[in-house]
């Protein structure tokens, strides 16, 4: 669920538009902070609750599914826009496949997207595929099939780095991803990065919680939350390297937004051996990379919507499909016909629902579970959950609840509040209100455990 598009296309571009290493530096940071902690938060709400998103924290604690539904709603807004992305992949391939791009990759790329039609055909290609490969429970082949394919993806992107960083003035671009001028971090660059940390690891949407309920009882969870982020930041800084040198070397724009690696890799595997062969394949695995993302975006949505709302799998299936295949028109359209349409905020309906997920939704869903680890769900249970009942050995439990619990609410808080356009003192005075009451929490927790000694 984790590596997907959002390694592969949304990282570059959007290091390559928010200043490149300050944008990188402030997303490892975030990793470190946040990521691994509500990753093994969601993890563990999703094996003790057993359920889909909504379930599970209803089961932990009654009341308290909506944080579930938020997800949901977040996975189902999410794979509307995704499958145009992963539609554009498709194209690709088959453009590859019949030798390659015959115009200049911008002229060719800018043709295609806003062509109106053919773009949207694209992504029904990809919602049929993954409604077929969900209908027909294959997804467990195609888990066994990605312990092949992500390994190999991960070669052919050694291999793009290494050609990427050989081409001429590629040092550049080098520079620009990985020095981090610290000037160009702003509150708009802090606010992308945390958005790009939670809808890399799938987090804030209930995916985690969704795939933690199929994990069995004496599964590591503290080891899969530690590995995930790692192996997923890897692949994502692997697809800059990949990009951005190569951004620098041809001349092109390192802030041209979501076209950037169909517009830089034809250039790259142009400058190949064997270029054409070297794109198609790169091409499938990150349409394979892009499958196990909508699988489970797919999943999210399904598996509530059979467990609660009593359809049967293959009606749901079906269903989410034909609503998702309708909203993808407007998302790809946005980049054709609609591309001046403004939904809210001068925004167009993709970068609108981008801006609503991203920004406001993934930030909700993360502090929603900080408060929901941190403060509703019983500490012995939550602990017993975590140590397989004490089999495995978690000695920095306590550092994990500071984390999630302080770190995690304040961080998300003032994110959220720097979101909805709440600066300066307004937001200092906000977030010391937000401290002041996890304090009183704090002392009435201890007052309660004391008294019940
Ligand atoms: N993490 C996936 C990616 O990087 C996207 C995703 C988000 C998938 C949420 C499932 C759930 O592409």
């Amino acid at each position: 669920s984790a590596i997907g598009l959002g390694n592969l296309w949304k990282f570059p571009y959007l290091a390559g538009k928010n200043g490149g290493g300050a944008f990188v530096v402030v997303y490892l940071g975030l990793i470190v902070i946040l990521g691994f902690s509500l990753m093994l938060g969601e993890m563990v709400i999703g094996r003790r609750g057993k359920s889909d998103a909504f379930g599970a924290y209803n089961n932990i604690k009654k009341g308290w599914g909506f944080i579930g539904m938020l997800g949901i709603l977040c996975c189902f807004i999410v794979y509307s826009y995704y499958v145009v992305i992963a539609g554009w992949i498709v194209k690709y391939i088959g453009m590859f496949i019949r030798g390659g791009l015959t115009e200049d990759p911008v002229l060719t790329f800018g043709n295609f997207i806003a062509s109106g039609t053919s773009p949207i055909l694209y992504s029904f290609i990809v919602v049929v595929v993954t409604a077929a490969i969900v209908l027909k429970g294959v997804s467990g082949g195609i888990e066994k099939a990605s312990k092949i394919m992500m390994p190999i993806l991960f070669v052919f992107m050694i291999v793009i780095v290494i050609r990427s960083v050989t081409l001429p003035n590629a040092i550049e671009g080098i520079k620009y991803f990985l020095k981090p001028d610290f000037s160009l971090i702003t509150p708009a660059v802090i606010i992308a990065a945390l958005g790009q940390v939670f809808f890399s690891l799938s987090l804030g949407m209930g995916a985690m919680i969704t795939y933690g309920s199929y994990l069995p009882k004496d599964s590591n969870l503290i080891k899969s939350a530690l590995y995930i982020p790692i192996l997923d930041t890897v692949i994502a800084l692997l697809a800059g390297l990949a990009i951005l040198p190569a951004v620098f070397s041809f001349g092109l724009e390192p802030t041209a937004g979501p076209g950037l690696i169909f517009i830089t890799l034809p250039r790259v595997f142009a400058a190949m051996p064997f270029g054409n062969v070297f794109g198609i394949m790169f091409f499938l695995l990150v349409l394979f990379a892009a499958l196990t993302s909508t699988i489970s975006l797919l999943e999210v949505v399904v598996s509530f919507v059979v467990d609660q709302l009593k359809l049967d799998r293959k009606k749901a299936t079906i269903l989410v499909s034909i609503i998702i295949a309708a909203i993808a028109i407007p998302n790809s359209h946005s980049f054709g016909p609609m591309a001046d349409f403004k939904v809210f905020f001068g925004l167009n309906f993709f970068d609108f629902l981008g801006y609503l997920t991203d920004n406001i939704l993934l930030p909700v869903g993360g502090l929603m579970l900080c408060l929901f680890v941190g403060y509703v769900w019983d500490k012995e249970d939550l602990k017993n959950e975590l140590t397989n009942d004490g089999d495995i050995a978690f000695p920095l439990f306590s550092a994990w609840m500071i984390g999630i619990k302080y770190l995690g609410i304040q961080l998300l808080s003032l994110i959220l509040l720097q979101a909805v356009g709440i600066t300066g003192k307004k937001m200092s005075y906000s977030l010391v209100i937000i401290f002041m009451i996890q304090i009183l929490f704090h002392v009435l927790e201890n007052k309660r455990k004391v008294s019940a000694v």
